[in-house]
This record gives C-alpha cells, sequence and structure tokens, in this order.
C-alpha cells in the first residue's frame, strides 16, 4: 500500500472503528434555568479562514475554564463534528431544526465534561431545503427558538457556521447574540469582512430580525510574524485602519493543531503547551472583555 493511502488507513479509518464499538457513557447535559447563554456564531464568507478552528478552540477553552458550553455544528462538512468525536450520533443539526426540538437528546459529550456538541453531517443540506419550504417566512428563527426553548443549561453556546452568507449562517446569526470573525492574513481574507459586515448591518437594522446582535471583533489566524515582505504585519495594519477598535489579538500559525483534530481530541488536552492553545487563552480572555 502506498505510504500516504496508509497513514490515511492508520489515521482515520482504524481509530473511528475502534471508538464506533467502544462508545463513552453520555451522562445528562445540562439543563437548570439560569441567565441565558452567551451565543456567539462564529462566521466568515471565505472557506478556510480558521472558523472551525475558533469554534473548537474557543469553546474548548471555555469548556476547560469550567463553564457548561454547547457547540452547535452549523456547517454541512461536520468539521467541528469529526474533530470532536467519532461516536455514532442518532439524531443531528439538521433534523433538530427541522423538528423545532429535541436539542438536549441530540447532544454528544465529549471528553471535555462540560463541552457538548450538536453534531451535523450531510443531512443539513436536505433538512435545512426541508425547514425553508415549510417555514418560508421565518425558517431563519429555526435555531434561536430551539436553543430559547432548551440549551437554558449552558453558558455558552458556540455556532460553527459555514462558509458562505447565505441560509444556513443567517440561521446562525439571528441565534446568535454576538458574532466572532476569524480572518487569514491576506488581502482576500480581509476584502471578505466587509461583505460579512453588511449582511450583519442587514440583520441588525431589518425589522423583528436581530436588532441586539453584537460584533465581538475581528482577528487574524495561521498568523506568522516572520513571513518575508512582512504582509502578515501590513494586513494586521490595515485591518486596524479599516474597522478599528474591532482587531483583537492574533492566533500564530501552529501545525500542532491539526494532532488535536486527528485524534478527534480538544487541543487543550491534546496539546495543552502549543502556541495555538497559548493564543486562543488570550483571544478567550479578550472575547470574555468585550461581552
Ligand atoms: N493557527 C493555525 N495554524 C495552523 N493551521 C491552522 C491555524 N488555524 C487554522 N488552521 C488550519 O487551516 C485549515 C482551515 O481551518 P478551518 O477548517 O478552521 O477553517 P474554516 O474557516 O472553518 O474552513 P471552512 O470554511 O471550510 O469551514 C485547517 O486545516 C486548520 O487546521
Ligand atoms: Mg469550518
Amino acid at each position: 500500500m502506498p505510504i500516504l493511502a496508509s497513514y490515511f488507513c492508520y489515521a482515520f479509518l482504524i481509530p473511528e472503528n475502534f471508538i464506533l464499538r467502544h462508545p463513552m457513557k453520555k451522562k445528562n447535559p445540562p439543563v437548570k434555568e439560569k441567565q441565558p447563554p452567551v451565543i456567539i456564531a462564529v462566521v466568515g464568507r471565505k472557506g478556510g479562514v480558521g472558523k472551525t478552528t475558533t469554534s473548537l478552540n474557543l469553546s474548548g477553552e471555555l469548556a476547560s475554564r469550567g463553564y457548561q458550553v454547547l457547540l452547535v455544528d452549523l456547517d454541512v462538512q461536520g468539521d467541528a463534528t469529526s474533530a470532536l468525536t467519532r461516536e455514532e450520533y442518532p439524531t443531528s443539526t439538521g433534523q433538530v431544526l427541522l423538528a423545532g426540538s429535541g436539542l438536549l437528546d441530540a447532544l454528544v459529550q465529549t471528553k471535555l465534561p462540560t463541552l457538548w456538541l450538536l453534531p451535523t453531517d450531510d443531512d443539513l443540506k436536505p433538512r435545512s431545503k426541508e425547514l425553508i419550504a415549510h417555514r418560508p417566512d421565518d425558517f431563519r428563527f429555526a435555531l434561536r427558538d430551539v436553543l430559547a426553548a432548551e440549551a437554558g443549561g449552558f453558558d455558552f453556546v458556540i455556532i460553527d457556521c459555514p462558509p458562505s452568507l447565505e441560509d444556513i449562517t443567517l440561521i446562525g446569526l439571528c441565534a446568535a447574540t454576538h458574532y466572532l470573525a476569524p480572518a487569514l492574513p491576506s488581502y482576500f481574507s480581509l476584502k471578505s469582512l466587509n461583505k460579512l459586515a453588511e449582511l450583519t448591518t442587514l440583520i441588525q437594522q431589518e425589522p423583528g430580525m436581530n436588532p441586539n446582535l453584537h460584533f465581538i471583533g475581528l482577528f487574524f489566524t495561521d498568523f506568522n510574524p516572520r513571513v518575508r515582505n512582512t504582509l502578515h504585519a501590513d494586513i494586521v495594519a490595515a485591518a486596524n485602519h479599516l474597522f478599528p477598535g474591532q482587531v483583537m489579538a492574533n492566533v500564530r500559525t501552529d501545525k500542532r493543531l491539526g494532532d488535536a483534530q486527528r485524534d478527534a481530541v480538544p487541543a487543550q488536552l491534546r496539546t495543552p503547551e502549543s502556541n495555538a492553545v497559548a493564543d486562543f487563552q488570550l483571544l478567550t480572555d479578550e472575547v470574555l472583555s468585550r461581552l
């Protein structure tokens, strides 16, 4: 077998099959009513800018600090799901949105005891089409309503949105109290932030949509201060000029993030000494200070 093929067989197929036969015992998700959770949508129009990495590490860091955290995988790619679990899950985000209930039963407990996942898969796309067909006037509130009814026991809900600003992201932004925008230190990524700002302004201003949606800020991930021609530093300077007061601390390039994803373990447990975990700790401090 070629070396690459044998690697994928080892890294993904064998552990997955193994873990499926040895599911973790599921505890009950928190149900106690308290203050409504802070709901943060991690959004961006461009693909591959670090939305899922941010969702995973922000939720992992908050859970490591003892908060009850729900991570909603709202991307049909299911990257957040496969980065946290290889368990079988009977119900996914699309089904919960369509049914308008059943959130707590659908949750998967992760290896961090206070971090819970609403998992997703290919099912999200057809289910969201059904949802839009059934509720053309108010489909965008499907997640908001489910969270309002069932997520009262959580301190934070983090929503990992897909790489577009279309219907599914709209569902995430209408459910959120806050949003956060990771970007790559590239010109194209910087440009796409303007489109996001246009959409969120519309959501805030359109009567009945989500007038209380707050922008936490944007930040650059996969940031390398030593890159040639100081390109990365120049992009951050441009962002500070375009979005004054809204640019947060960078997350440095750290290839060890991939280890946690491959092993379906939060980076806080897999590589606690890594630069990325340290940077996401600082970012989490900054997020909390900006709420
Ligand atoms: N700080 C970092 N250092 C190194 N690699 C990173 C860093 N942040 C993200 N990556 C890598 O970049 C890739 C894209 O990241 P990620 O999947 O989080 O982006 P995304 O915006 O969610 O993508 P998509 O739009 O497809 O959902 C992943 O392989 C991830 O491991
Ligand atoms: Mg993603």
